[in-house]
């Protein structure tokens, strides 16, 4: 065998290098679950409540930031219907699935998997007050 990489495969790699790395940059999701399936599998999201999972999870991880008369970006998260709100429109699942450091919330402090799978499939259920 020759230990020397030929010239002409030498070319090759120059043009394909860049080619993959196009291809492969490609494949970044802005998606937590996308990003982690492996840290949710067990999370079960049949049944999901407002009452039950959503509420609970926003109280501990949003409210202190978003109550009040003046509240962080202006969104207040107190009740269900300052909730419904935010699911309505999108913000709830952008924010709480992104992982771009801008637009993630809790800022800089991700929810678990499984309280960002529950809090889609209650947005996708559409946001009951169950
Ligand atoms: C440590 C304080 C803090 C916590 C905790 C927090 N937020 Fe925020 N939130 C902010 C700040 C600050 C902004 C304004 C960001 C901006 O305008 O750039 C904001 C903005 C938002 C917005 C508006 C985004 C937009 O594009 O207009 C939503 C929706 C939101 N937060 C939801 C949540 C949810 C849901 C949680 C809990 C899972 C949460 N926040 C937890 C501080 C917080």
């Amino acid at each position: 065998m020759i230990p020397i990489v030929p010239k002409y495969l030498k070319s090759f790699l120059k043009l394909i290098i860049p080619v993959i790395l196009i291809l492969l940059s490609g494949c970044y999701y802005d998606n937590y679950e996308e990003l982690y399936p492996e840290l949710s599998q067990d999370c079960d999201t049949s049944n999901v409540t407002f009452a039950g999972a959503i509420a609970p999870v926003i109280q501990a991880n949003c409210e202190r930031c978003h109550n009040g008369s003046d509240p962080n970006g202006g969104v207040l998260l107190t009740t269900y219907e300052d909730i419904k709100v935010v699911a309505d429109n999108g913000l709830l699942v952008q924010v709480t699935t992104s992982s771009n450091p801008d637009v993630q919330m809790p800022p800089g402090n991700p929810l678990p998997a499984c309280d960002i799978q529950k809090i889609t499939a209650w947005v996708e259920a559409g946001a009951p007050n169950n």
